[in-house]
Protein backbone atom coordinates (compact mmCIF):
# COMPACT_ATOMS: atom_id res chain seq x y z
CA UNK A 1 0.00 0.00 0.00
CA UNK A 2 1.16 3.70 -0.29
CA UNK A 3 0.99 6.17 2.54
CA UNK A 4 0.72 9.36 2.73
CA UNK A 5 2.22 11.78 6.12
CA UNK A 6 1.27 14.70 5.11
CA UNK A 7 2.37 17.96 7.79
CA UNK A 8 -0.36 19.46 9.93
CA UNK A 9 -1.68 22.61 8.81
CA UNK A 10 -4.18 23.41 12.12
CA UNK A 11 -2.72 26.11 13.98
CA UNK A 12 0.10 25.64 16.39
CA UNK A 13 0.09 21.66 15.73
CA UNK A 14 3.52 20.49 15.55
CA UNK A 15 2.87 16.53 16.48
CA UNK A 16 2.85 14.37 13.03
CA UNK A 17 1.32 10.91 12.38
CA UNK A 18 4.13 8.99 11.88
CA UNK A 19 8.05 8.83 12.97
CA UNK A 20 11.19 7.19 10.91
CA UNK A 21 10.25 4.00 13.16
CA UNK A 22 7.13 3.85 11.47
CA UNK A 23 7.96 4.37 7.62
CA UNK A 24 11.01 1.51 8.57
CA UNK A 25 8.55 -0.95 9.35
CA UNK A 26 6.24 -0.49 6.61
CA UNK A 27 9.11 -0.32 4.54
CA UNK A 28 10.31 -3.07 5.58
CA UNK A 29 6.98 -4.82 4.70
CA UNK A 30 7.20 -3.59 1.12
CA UNK A 31 5.03 -0.57 1.81
CA UNK A 32 5.70 3.07 0.00
CA UNK A 33 6.03 5.93 2.67
CA UNK A 34 5.17 9.50 1.17
CA UNK A 35 6.35 12.05 3.98
CA UNK A 36 5.82 15.85 3.13
CA UNK A 37 8.53 17.23 3.20
CA UNK A 38 9.44 19.28 6.98
CA UNK A 39 6.19 17.31 8.12
CA UNK A 40 8.10 15.86 11.35
CA UNK A 41 10.37 18.75 12.26
CA UNK A 42 8.19 20.24 15.09
CA UNK A 43 8.84 16.86 16.40
CA UNK A 44 12.15 16.84 15.48
CA UNK A 45 12.08 14.65 13.15
CA UNK A 46 13.88 15.81 10.00
CA UNK A 47 13.35 14.79 6.39
CA UNK A 48 16.95 13.30 5.96
CA UNK A 49 15.58 11.28 9.26
CA UNK A 50 12.35 9.77 6.82
CA UNK A 51 14.82 9.30 3.85
CA UNK A 52 17.07 6.99 5.65
CA UNK A 53 14.72 4.57 6.53
CA UNK A 54 13.25 4.71 2.94
CA UNK A 55 10.47 7.09 2.80
CA UNK A 56 9.71 9.57 -0.41
CA UNK A 57 9.64 12.97 0.46
CA UNK A 58 7.33 14.52 -1.42
CA UNK A 59 6.46 18.62 -1.45
CA UNK A 60 3.39 19.38 -1.46
CA UNK A 61 -0.22 18.51 0.84
CA UNK A 62 -1.40 18.24 -2.79
CA UNK A 63 1.14 15.53 -3.55
CA UNK A 64 0.83 13.66 -0.84
CA UNK A 65 -2.98 13.29 -0.89
CA UNK A 66 -2.60 12.56 -4.63
CA UNK A 67 -0.39 9.88 -4.73
CA UNK A 68 -1.48 7.75 -1.52
CA UNK A 69 -3.79 4.98 -1.08
CA UNK A 70 -3.94 5.77 3.48
CA UNK A 71 -3.13 8.77 4.74
CA UNK A 72 -1.95 9.23 8.52
CA UNK A 73 -2.16 12.15 10.42
CA UNK A 74 -2.90 13.76 14.07
CA UNK A 75 -5.45 16.19 13.66
CA UNK A 76 -8.99 15.99 11.80
CA UNK A 77 -8.75 17.53 7.89
CA UNK A 78 -8.99 20.72 7.81
CA UNK A 79 -11.08 22.85 4.98
CA UNK A 80 -7.72 23.51 2.47
CA UNK A 81 -7.87 19.37 2.70
CA UNK A 82 -11.69 18.22 2.36
CA UNK A 83 -11.07 18.49 -1.53
CA UNK A 84 -7.87 16.37 -1.50
CA UNK A 85 -9.39 13.35 0.19
CA UNK A 86 -10.85 11.37 -2.38
CA UNK A 87 -13.38 8.50 -2.97
CA UNK A 88 -11.87 4.74 -1.53
CA UNK A 89 -8.86 6.74 0.16
CA UNK A 90 -8.88 5.30 3.47
CA UNK A 91 -8.03 8.08 6.23
CA UNK A 92 -6.86 7.34 10.18
CA UNK A 93 -6.42 10.53 12.13
CA UNK A 94 -8.30 11.90 14.74
CA UNK A 95 -11.26 13.47 13.52
CA UNK A 96 -13.89 14.22 16.43
CA UNK A 97 -16.49 14.22 14.08
CA UNK A 98 -19.32 15.15 16.71
CA UNK A 99 -17.72 18.12 17.01
CA UNK A 100 -18.02 19.80 13.73
CA UNK A 101 -21.12 19.23 10.72
CA UNK A 102 -19.10 20.71 8.63
CA UNK A 103 -15.91 18.42 8.38
CA UNK A 104 -18.72 15.62 8.62
CA UNK A 105 -20.74 16.78 5.82
CA UNK A 106 -17.11 16.78 3.71
CA UNK A 107 -15.87 13.33 4.65
CA UNK A 108 -19.28 11.88 3.63
CA UNK A 109 -18.67 13.79 -0.05
CA UNK A 110 -15.75 12.39 -0.43
CA UNK A 111 -16.85 9.11 0.18
CA UNK A 112 -13.33 8.11 1.54
CA UNK A 113 -12.98 5.53 4.53
CA UNK A 114 -12.56 7.78 7.74
CA UNK A 115 -11.09 5.41 10.73
CA UNK A 116 -11.35 8.23 13.78
CA UNK A 117 -8.37 7.14 16.58
CA UNK A 118 -10.53 8.43 19.27
CA UNK A 119 -13.62 5.80 18.96
CA UNK A 120 -10.97 2.55 18.74
CA UNK A 121 -12.02 0.96 21.58
CA UNK A 122 -10.69 -2.36 23.44
CA UNK A 123 -12.49 -4.95 25.02
CA UNK A 124 -12.26 -3.34 28.11
CA UNK A 125 -14.17 -0.09 26.88
CA UNK A 126 -10.90 2.24 27.25
CA UNK A 127 -9.82 4.33 24.50
CA UNK A 128 -6.38 2.72 23.44
CA UNK A 129 -5.30 5.83 20.94
CA UNK A 130 -6.50 8.54 23.74
CA UNK A 131 -5.12 7.25 26.78
CA UNK A 132 -1.51 8.59 25.71
CA UNK A 133 -2.66 12.17 25.25
CA UNK A 134 -4.70 11.94 28.41
CA UNK A 135 -1.27 10.98 30.07
CA UNK A 136 0.14 13.59 28.49
CA UNK A 137 -1.94 15.95 29.41
CA UNK A 138 -2.36 14.98 33.37
CA UNK A 139 1.44 14.78 34.21
CA UNK A 140 1.62 18.58 32.21
CA UNK A 141 -1.77 19.33 33.97
CA UNK A 142 0.77 19.65 37.24
CA UNK A 143 3.71 21.49 35.65
CA UNK A 144 1.51 24.34 34.11
CA UNK A 145 -0.09 24.51 37.17
CA UNK A 146 3.50 24.48 39.33
CA UNK A 147 4.13 27.34 36.88
CA UNK A 148 0.91 29.47 37.49
CA UNK A 149 0.92 29.33 40.86
CA UNK A 150 4.03 31.79 40.87
CA UNK A 151 3.45 35.53 41.94
CA UNK A 152 4.39 37.39 39.13
CA UNK A 153 1.42 35.33 36.91
CA UNK A 154 -0.80 36.29 39.76
CA UNK A 155 -0.61 32.95 41.40
CA UNK A 156 -1.03 32.26 45.27
CA UNK A 157 3.33 32.27 45.47
CA UNK A 158 3.48 28.99 46.69
CA UNK A 159 5.76 26.12 46.02
CA UNK A 160 4.14 22.83 45.51
CA UNK A 161 6.74 20.66 47.21
CA UNK A 162 7.33 23.63 49.65
CA UNK A 163 11.14 23.76 51.28
CA UNK A 164 12.10 22.17 54.96
CA UNK A 165 10.29 23.71 57.52
CA UNK A 166 7.67 24.94 55.12
CA UNK A 167 4.10 22.86 54.50
CA UNK A 168 4.09 21.56 51.24
CA UNK A 169 1.39 22.52 48.67
CA UNK A 170 -2.19 21.29 48.10
CA UNK A 171 -2.95 19.58 45.09
CA UNK A 172 -6.81 18.58 45.06
CA UNK A 173 -7.01 16.49 41.82
CA UNK A 174 -11.21 15.89 40.59
CA UNK A 175 -11.18 12.44 38.72
CA UNK A 176 -9.06 9.22 39.60
CA UNK A 177 -9.01 8.60 35.49
CA UNK A 178 -5.84 8.60 33.31
CA UNK A 179 -5.60 12.64 33.82
CA UNK A 180 -6.23 12.38 37.24
CA UNK A 181 -3.70 9.36 38.63
CA UNK A 182 -1.22 10.56 35.99
CA UNK A 183 -1.21 14.50 37.51
CA UNK A 184 -1.30 12.88 40.95
CA UNK A 185 1.90 11.35 40.41
CA UNK A 186 3.48 14.09 39.27
CA UNK A 187 1.99 15.96 42.08
CA UNK A 188 3.03 13.47 44.68
CA UNK A 189 6.43 13.44 42.98
CA UNK A 190 7.16 17.07 43.46
CA UNK A 191 6.28 16.40 47.36
CA UNK A 192 2.99 18.24 46.91
CA UNK A 193 0.26 17.34 49.26
CA UNK A 194 -2.74 15.21 46.79
CA UNK A 195 -6.51 15.04 47.58
CA UNK A 196 -8.08 12.88 44.27
CA UNK A 197 -11.73 12.37 43.91
CA UNK A 198 -14.04 10.11 42.08
CA UNK A 199 -17.24 8.90 42.36
CA UNK A 200 -15.71 5.12 41.15
CA UNK A 201 -14.71 3.20 43.95
CA UNK A 202 -12.52 1.02 41.84
CA UNK A 203 -10.45 3.91 40.86
CA UNK A 204 -10.10 4.96 44.29
CA UNK A 205 -9.33 1.33 45.38
CA UNK A 206 -6.99 1.70 42.99
CA UNK A 207 -4.85 4.91 43.68
CA UNK A 208 -5.05 3.91 47.13
CA UNK A 209 -3.25 0.91 46.85
CA UNK A 210 -0.40 2.43 44.31
CA UNK A 211 0.13 5.95 45.63
CA UNK A 212 2.21 7.25 48.41
CA UNK A 213 0.46 8.43 51.63
CA UNK A 214 0.44 11.67 51.15
CA UNK A 215 -2.01 10.96 48.46
CA UNK A 216 -5.44 11.00 49.54
CA UNK A 217 -8.36 9.34 48.41
CA UNK A 218 -11.85 10.51 48.63
CA UNK A 219 -15.63 10.03 47.12
CA UNK A 220 -16.52 13.10 45.10
CA UNK A 221 -19.53 14.98 46.12
CA UNK A 222 -20.40 18.53 46.69
CA UNK A 223 -19.80 18.22 50.37
CA UNK A 224 -16.17 17.31 49.34
CA UNK A 225 -15.95 19.38 46.97
CA UNK A 226 -16.64 22.29 49.06
CA UNK A 227 -14.44 21.61 51.98
CA UNK A 228 -11.37 21.15 50.13
CA UNK A 229 -11.46 23.89 47.47
CA UNK A 230 -10.83 26.45 50.51
CA UNK A 231 -7.60 24.85 51.65
CA UNK A 232 -5.74 23.70 48.48
CA UNK A 233 -3.77 25.43 45.91
CA UNK A 234 -3.95 23.77 42.88
CA UNK A 235 -7.14 22.29 41.86
CA UNK A 236 -7.34 19.76 38.31
CA UNK A 237 -10.36 19.01 36.56
CA UNK A 238 -9.84 15.57 34.86
CA UNK A 239 -13.49 14.44 34.70
CA UNK A 240 -15.20 12.52 32.15
CA UNK A 241 -18.48 11.01 31.84
CA UNK A 242 -18.39 8.85 28.32
CA UNK A 243 -19.98 10.60 25.56
CA UNK A 244 -21.21 13.77 27.55
CA UNK A 245 -20.82 16.78 28.40
CA UNK A 246 -18.21 17.13 31.93
CA UNK A 247 -20.67 17.62 34.74
CA UNK A 248 -19.87 21.60 36.85
CA UNK A 249 -18.54 20.40 39.94
CA UNK A 250 -17.21 23.96 40.35
CA UNK A 251 -19.84 26.73 40.01
CA UNK A 252 -19.34 30.24 39.51
CA UNK A 253 -20.52 31.04 43.18
CA UNK A 254 -18.01 28.43 44.75
CA UNK A 255 -14.67 30.71 43.49
CA UNK A 256 -15.08 33.10 46.31
CA UNK A 257 -14.46 30.36 48.79
CA UNK A 258 -11.09 29.98 47.01
CA UNK A 259 -7.87 31.81 48.27
CA UNK A 260 -7.09 34.31 45.54
CA UNK A 261 -4.35 33.18 43.41
CA UNK A 262 -5.68 29.57 43.58
CA UNK A 263 -5.15 28.10 40.38
CA UNK A 264 -7.66 25.59 38.20
CA UNK A 265 -6.35 23.70 35.55
CA UNK A 266 -9.11 21.94 33.82
CA UNK A 267 -8.04 19.49 31.66
CA UNK A 268 -11.88 18.51 30.75
CA UNK A 269 -12.13 21.87 29.00
CA UNK A 270 -12.39 19.61 25.66
CA UNK A 271 -16.06 17.93 26.92
CA UNK A 272 -17.35 21.37 28.04
CA UNK A 273 -14.69 21.41 31.38
CA UNK A 274 -16.02 20.46 34.94
CA UNK A 275 -15.90 24.04 35.98
CA UNK A 276 -18.36 26.86 35.26
CA UNK A 277 -15.92 29.38 34.62
CA UNK A 278 -14.43 27.18 32.25
CA UNK A 279 -13.96 28.63 28.39
CA UNK A 280 -11.05 26.96 25.78
CA UNK A 281 -7.98 29.15 26.38
CA UNK A 282 -4.69 28.32 23.72
CA UNK A 283 -1.30 28.18 24.27
CA UNK A 284 -0.59 31.84 22.94
CA UNK A 285 -2.53 32.62 25.49
CA UNK A 286 -3.43 29.90 28.12
CA UNK A 287 -4.87 31.65 31.18
CA UNK A 288 -7.25 34.29 31.93
CA UNK A 289 -8.44 35.37 35.61
CA UNK A 290 -12.20 35.29 37.33
CA UNK A 291 -12.48 36.72 40.64
CA UNK A 292 -8.83 36.64 41.57
CA UNK A 293 -8.89 32.45 40.41
CA UNK A 294 -6.61 31.70 37.65
CA UNK A 295 -8.08 29.45 35.53
CA UNK A 296 -6.00 27.25 32.42
CA UNK A 297 -8.03 25.48 30.07
CA UNK A 298 -5.64 24.98 26.70
CA UNK A 299 -7.63 22.38 24.74
CA UNK A 300 -4.95 20.65 23.24
CA UNK A 301 -2.53 20.37 25.86
CA UNK A 302 -0.39 17.54 24.48
CA UNK A 303 0.21 19.94 21.25
CA UNK A 304 2.78 22.14 23.64
CA UNK A 305 5.00 18.89 24.13
CA UNK A 306 5.13 17.41 20.32
CA UNK A 307 8.28 15.25 21.08
CA UNK A 308 6.63 13.56 23.53
CA UNK A 309 3.41 13.50 22.03
CA UNK A 310 4.12 12.11 18.53
CA UNK A 311 6.61 9.17 19.79
CA UNK A 312 3.67 8.66 22.74
CA UNK A 313 0.43 8.42 19.67
CA UNK A 314 2.92 6.85 17.46
CA UNK A 315 3.59 4.10 19.74
CA UNK A 316 -0.28 3.13 19.55
CA UNK A 317 -1.22 4.07 16.44
CA UNK A 318 1.50 2.04 14.33
CA UNK A 319 0.01 -1.54 15.09
CA UNK A 320 -3.02 -0.71 13.34
CA UNK A 321 -1.31 1.53 11.24
CA UNK A 322 0.34 -1.56 9.47
CA UNK A 323 -2.47 -3.82 9.89
CA UNK A 324 -4.38 -1.66 7.79
CA UNK A 325 -1.45 -1.20 5.17
CA UNK A 326 -0.74 -5.23 5.71
CA UNK A 327 -4.44 -6.37 5.08
CA UNK A 328 -6.61 -3.53 3.43
CA UNK A 329 -9.26 -1.29 5.10
CA UNK A 330 -11.80 -4.18 4.95
CA UNK A 331 -9.82 -7.24 6.30
CA UNK A 332 -8.05 -5.34 8.85
CA UNK A 333 -11.69 -4.44 10.49
CA UNK A 334 -13.12 -8.03 10.06
CA UNK A 335 -10.09 -9.38 12.21
CA UNK A 336 -10.32 -6.41 14.81
CA UNK A 337 -12.55 -5.70 16.83
CA UNK A 338 -11.15 -2.59 18.65
CA UNK A 339 -10.21 -1.46 14.64
CA UNK A 340 -14.02 -1.87 13.66
CA UNK A 341 -14.95 0.42 16.55
CA UNK A 342 -12.74 2.95 14.51
CA UNK A 343 -14.53 3.37 11.36
CA UNK A 344 -16.92 5.93 11.13
CA UNK A 345 -17.67 6.49 7.54
CA UNK A 346 -17.46 4.07 4.72
CA UNK A 347 -17.55 6.14 1.19
CA UNK A 348 -20.13 8.48 2.16
CA UNK A 349 -22.18 6.50 4.67
CA UNK A 350 -22.03 7.33 8.42
CA UNK A 351 -21.85 3.94 10.07
CA UNK A 352 -21.03 5.21 13.95
CA UNK A 353 -24.20 5.64 15.77
CA UNK A 354 -23.60 8.50 17.92
CA UNK A 355 -22.67 11.19 14.66
CA UNK A 356 -25.85 10.50 13.88
CA UNK A 357 -27.60 10.93 16.58
CA UNK A 358 -25.11 13.94 17.61
CA UNK A 359 -26.97 15.90 13.95
CA UNK A 360 -30.14 14.51 14.23
CA UNK A 361 -30.23 12.57 11.12
CA UNK A 362 -31.81 9.71 11.89
N1 LIG B 1 -7.16 19.48 27.41
C1 LIG B 1 -6.50 18.52 26.79
O1 LIG B 1 -5.54 18.77 26.05
C2 LIG B 1 -6.86 17.09 27.05
C3 LIG B 1 -5.98 16.06 26.70
C4 LIG B 1 -6.35 14.74 26.99
C5 LIG B 1 -7.58 14.48 27.62
N2 LIG B 1 -8.41 15.53 27.93
C6 LIG B 1 -9.71 15.32 28.60
O2 LIG B 1 -9.53 15.04 29.98
C7 LIG B 1 -10.73 14.44 30.48
C8 LIG B 1 -10.39 13.22 31.33
O3 LIG B 1 -9.86 12.20 30.48
P1 LIG B 1 -9.42 10.78 31.04
O4 LIG B 1 -8.75 10.06 29.91
O5 LIG B 1 -8.71 10.93 32.33
O6 LIG B 1 -10.84 10.10 31.32
P2 LIG B 1 -11.12 8.79 32.21
O7 LIG B 1 -12.39 8.21 31.71
O8 LIG B 1 -9.91 7.93 32.28
O9 LIG B 1 -11.35 9.39 33.68
C9 LIG B 1 -12.44 10.18 34.03
C10 LIG B 1 -12.76 9.93 35.49
O10 LIG B 1 -13.75 10.88 35.91
C11 LIG B 1 -14.50 10.21 36.91
N3 LIG B 1 -15.72 10.95 37.24
C12 LIG B 1 -16.92 10.96 36.58
N4 LIG B 1 -17.79 11.73 37.25
C13 LIG B 1 -17.11 12.24 38.32
C14 LIG B 1 -17.47 13.12 39.38
N5 LIG B 1 -18.69 13.65 39.50
N6 LIG B 1 -16.51 13.44 40.31
C15 LIG B 1 -15.27 12.92 40.21
N7 LIG B 1 -14.90 12.05 39.25
C16 LIG B 1 -15.81 11.73 38.31
C17 LIG B 1 -14.73 8.82 36.31
O11 LIG B 1 -15.17 7.89 37.29
C18 LIG B 1 -13.32 8.52 35.77
O12 LIG B 1 -12.52 7.84 36.72
C19 LIG B 1 -11.56 14.12 29.23
O13 LIG B 1 -12.53 15.11 29.05
C20 LIG B 1 -10.55 14.17 28.12
O14 LIG B 1 -11.14 14.44 26.86
C21 LIG B 1 -8.07 16.81 27.64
Amino acid sequence: MTIGVPKEIKNNESRVGMTPGGVFELTKKGHTVNVQSKAGEGSGFFDKNYEKVGAVILNTLEDIYTASEMIVKVKEPIEREYPLIREGQIVFTYFHFASSEPLTKAMIASKSICIAYETVEDEEGTLPLLTPMSEVAGRMAIQQGAKYLEKPVKGRGVLLGGVPGVAPGKVLVLGAGVVGIQAAKMAAGLGAHVTILDINMKRLRYVNDVMPPHVVTEFSNEFNIRKHIKTHDLIIGGVLLKGAKAPNLITRDMLKDMRPGTVIVDVAVDQGGCVETTKPTTHEDPIYIIDDIVHYSVANMPGAVPYTSTMALTNVTLPYVLKLANLGWEKATESDDALRKGVNIIRGEVVYDEIIETFGWN
